[in-house]
C-alpha cells in the first residue's frame, strides 16, 4: 500500500493547510476540527493554490477567486460540477501519513 510519511503532527497546525508535493502529485493537507483532509493541491479554476486558500467550516477557498471546496468529498460547494481529488490521510502516533496512488 503506498502510504507515505509526509511530516510530523505539528507540522499540520489547526486551520491551516499545507502543501505536500510527493512524485507527480500535488496535494493539500489540512487540519480542520478533529481531523485531517488532503486535496488537490491546485484549484480547477485557473490552478490557484488551495493550501493557502482559507477555512471555512467543512470547506477551503480558493484564495484566487472563491471557488469553495468539501473538504470530504472534493466537490464545490458553489461551482456546479467542479471538483478536486482527495486521499486518505491519517496520523499514527506523532506522525502524518497520506496515500497516493503509484
Ligand atoms: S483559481 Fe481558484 S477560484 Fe479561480
Amino acid at each position: 500500500m503506498p502510504w507515505r510519511r509526509v511530516g510530523r503532527s505539528e507540522d499540520f497546525p489547526a486551520g491551516r493547510g499545507r502543501p505536500v508535493f510527493y512524485s507527480r502529485w500535488r496535494i493539500a493537507v489540512f487540519r480542520a476540527g478533529p481531523r485531517l483532509y488532503a486535496i488537490g493541491h491546485d484549484c480547477p479554476h485557473q490552478g490557484g493554490p488551495l493550501s493557502q486558500g482559507t477555512l471555512d467550516g467543512p470547506c477551503v477557498v480558493c484564495p484566487l477567486h472563491g471557488w469553495a471546496f468539501d473538504l470530504q468529498t472534493g466537490r464545490s460547494v458553489n461551482v456546479p460540477g467542479a471538483s478536486v481529488p482527495t486521499f486518505p490521510v491519517e496520523e499514527r502516533e506523532d506522525d502524518v501519513y497520506l496515500w497516493v496512488p503509484e
